[in-house]
């Protein structure tokens, strides 16, 4: 059928307003240029599409049906339009994420992932721990957070969208591992690798600390989740860090997780943007890649999950 979207067009909205005159105002057409579209349709269909009865018009059988394609195939168009709007603001879109240092060990096989799906995004990362990020939100720095506690604060949007359970690491083989339920009590006496000021992991070990009435009578400040873990190796003491900061420590066997009372401390992993900040699409893409998808792409051991 050789009819031209623009012959659909008339017909469309001759249909809707059941007026050529109307339809000729509408379109911004003369009435005569409105008739002869329709007349070259019925031509090339073969049938009637409109039939007069007294002074109004109305839709013939066959007249409905087109209607109805019509209509269709405009919706159609519109979706694809919007459709190559987006892929085209994606080809040239640049995603500014900023990760909590703790989330490094998995944000790069999150940003594979989405990469893969849009190969011509471009990405900057910024790693840094919670009071980093706070400050980069403030300053309007970044479009998305990937953090663990969201601030308390009214203007940011926090989204969870996995679980962050805190285990406590020991060396392969320290005399703690074999035993079940260990009493926090029982820690008390441990020396313990703490976080820095400012993170978000160390934050949530205080405040364990705080509401359990557990004071640490040993510990050591280190200044990252690696050098904890290097440190807990070495033998220096336990560790309290993320279980996706130790994935391959623990399937080295290198590392091990003691089976304490209270733990793990269930937390969850947050995408965060601030509110009322209009979102390049790329940065609303990759939300939604991290609300639906980041669990395929980042394993916690069942026993963890809570
Ligand atoms: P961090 O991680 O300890 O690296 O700041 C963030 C968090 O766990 O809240």
């Amino acid at each position: 059928m050789n009819i031209t979207l623009r012959q659909l067009k008339v017909f469309e909205t001759v249909a809707r307003h059941q007026s050529f005159t109307k339809a000729a105002e509408a379109l911004y057409l003369s009435q005569p240029a409105v008739s002869m579209q329709i007349k070259q349709m019925e031509r090339i269909i073969g049938l009637p599409l409109f039939e007069q009865v007294g002074k109004r018009i109305n839709l013939t059988e066959a007249g409905r049906e087109m209607y109805r394609y019509s209509r269709a195939i405009a919706a159609q168009l519109a979706e694809a339009k919007q459709v190559m709007e987006e892929l085209k603001g994606m080809e040239q879109g640049h995603l500014i994420v900023t990760v909590a240092s703790t989330v490094n060990y998995f944000a790069a096989r999150l940003l594979a992932a989405f990469c893969r799906r849009y190969p011509r995004v471009r990405v900057s990362l910024d790693v840094t721990n919670r009071e980093g990020l706070l400050a980069q939100l403030d300053a309007n720095e970044t479009d998305i957070v990937l953090m663990g506690k969201p601030p308390d604060r009214s203007d940011v949007i926090a989204e969870p969208f996995m679980s962050n359970p805190l285990v406590i690491i020991a060396p392969a083989g320290h005399r703690l591992t074999e035993q079940r339920q260990i009493p926090i009590a029982q820690l008390q006496d441990e020396t313990f690798l703490m976080r820095e000021q400012g993170s978000g992991t160390r934050i949530a070990m205080e405040r364990f600390c705080a509401e359990r009435g557990f004071q640490l009578s040993s510990s050591m400040e280190m200044s990252s989740n690696e050098a904890i873990k290097q440190g807990v190796e070495a033998g220096l003491g336990l560790g309290i860090v993320s279980i996706h900061t130790v994935e391959l420590e623990l399937e080295a066997g290198r590392l091990a997780t003691l089976n304490a009372e209270c733990f793990p401390i269930l937390r969850r992993w947050y995408v965060v943007h601030r509110r009322g900040k209009r979102l390049p699409m790329v940065a609303r893409a990759f939300r939604d890649f991290v609300l639906s998808e980041a669990e395929r792409f980042v394993r916690t051991p069942s026993a963890f999950r809570g």
